[in-house]
Order: C-alpha cells, then sequence, then structure tokens
C-alpha cells in the first residue's frame, strides 16, 4: 500500500470489479448509440479520463480513432475557481465526425462546458460527453452529460483509477474517498 493512500483515504467508493462491470456497460451504450457511425473519434481528456478511457475503449466493437485533449481546471486543491486552460489541443479535425469525449467527472460543470462550446465550434457532425463520475449536486454552471457511470455526493472528493490528489494517487485500480479532514486544510 502507498504511504498517502494509508495516510488519505477514508473509504474505497468503488472496486476494480465494479468499475469493471460498469465500463463494459458504458461501452455497450457506445456501442449502441454509435452503430452506424461511419467516423467516430473518441476524445479523452487527459489525464484523469485515461485509465477509464483505455478500459472502454477494448470492448468498442466500431471503427474509431482516438485522440486526447489536456485541459487543466482546479489550481492544484479541490475547488474549481473557473480558470480553465487548453494545455494540449487534439491532433485530428473533427468536421462533420461523431464526436465522442469521455471525461472522468463533471463536478462544476465548468471543465466540461468550456470544451464543449470549443469542439462544437470546430463543426462536428455530432457531439456527445461521456463521463464516468457526475456530482450535478455541485454543478456551478448547466450542463449536463450524454451518460454517465456513477453519480456521486457532493462531498465525496475521489481519488484513484486516474482521479489525483495533489497529482498523486492516479495509479490505484480502485477509487476511493479522501477524509474530510484533509480537504478541509
Ligand atoms: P469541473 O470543471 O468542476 O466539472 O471539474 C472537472 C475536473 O475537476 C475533472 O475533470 C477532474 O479532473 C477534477 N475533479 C473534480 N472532482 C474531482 C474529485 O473528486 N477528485 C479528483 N479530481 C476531481
Ligand atoms: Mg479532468
Amino acid at each position: 500500500m502507498l504511504e498517502l493512500e494509508k495516510d488519505i483515504i477514508d473509504y474505497v467508493l468503488f472496486t476494480q470489479e465494479q468499475l469493471e462491470v460498469k465500463i463494459k456497460e458504458l461501452s455497450i451504450w457506445v456501442n449502441k448509440t454509435y452503430k452506424n457511425s461511419k467516423n467516430l473519434i473518441v476524445i479523452g481528456l487527459l489525464k484523469g479520463s485515461f485509465p477509464f478511457f483505455a478500459q472502454l475503449i477494448k470492448s468498442i466493437d466500431i471503427d474509431i480513432i482516438i485522440d486526447f485533449m489536456t485541459v487543466s481546471s482546479y489550481g492544484g486543491g479541490t475547488s474549481n475557481d473557473g480558470s480553465v486552460k487548453i494545455i494540449l489541443d487534439l491532433a485530428n479535425d473533427i468536421v462533420d465526425k461523431d464526436v465522442l469525449v469521455v471525461e472522468d467527472i463533471i463536478d462544476t460543470g465548468k471543465t466540461m462546458q468550456k470544451v464543449s462550446n470549443l469542439l462544437k465550434s470546430r463543426n462536428p457532425k455530432s457531439f456527445r460527453v461521456l463521463t464516468l463520475l457526475n456530482k450535478p449536486s455541485n454543478r456551478k454552471v448547466s450542463f449536463e452529460p450524454d451518460k454517465f457511470g456513477f453519480e456521486i455526493k457532493k462531498d465525496q472528493f475521489v481519488v484513484g483509477f486516474g482521479f489525483d490528489w495533489e497529482e498523486k494517487l492516479r495509479q490505484l485500480p480502485y477509487i476511493g474517498v479522501i477524509k474530510k479532514e484533509i480537504i478541509a486544510k
């Protein structure tokens, strides 16, 4: 066990097995939704979505192109002050393509609102957002994903399976909730 893991995790929210089952379900949704698509591009938002993304695409049974974008929010803490920066843009053109953005979590909604406005302005054929976690009780702007895996509560700050605490713990195979006293600091 990692030292930081022992120190800051309160409890396991989703085990590796629960994540596997849910992500299988989500890839079935992708296969159904895009069954007739000729030009699907699946875009992962780095860094948080990469374990989810990697697992999801293994069960996608239609031809896809993958691409990534890095956006930053949250200057290292646990609340989004609204500043969202594009650090790495897509390598591919998305004009007339079916675009599916894969995100780790939609919390205040500020990140996805910005990304979604930017990508829609490039005239894709269609645009959808799939997020592993959804925290609707903390929305600051109106944004709803087309599909999500699990809904979590406002007071649950999560780490593991791509989610970080000060850039650490992303490698955990499960999702855990951080102790309240850590967040309060
Ligand atoms: P939003 O702009 O507030 O919706 O924030 C979205 C981004 O904040 C996500 O892509 C995550 O990178 C990060 N984030 C939000 N909640 C959590 C959390 O509970 N743990 C780790 N990162 C989080
Ligand atoms: Mg993120």
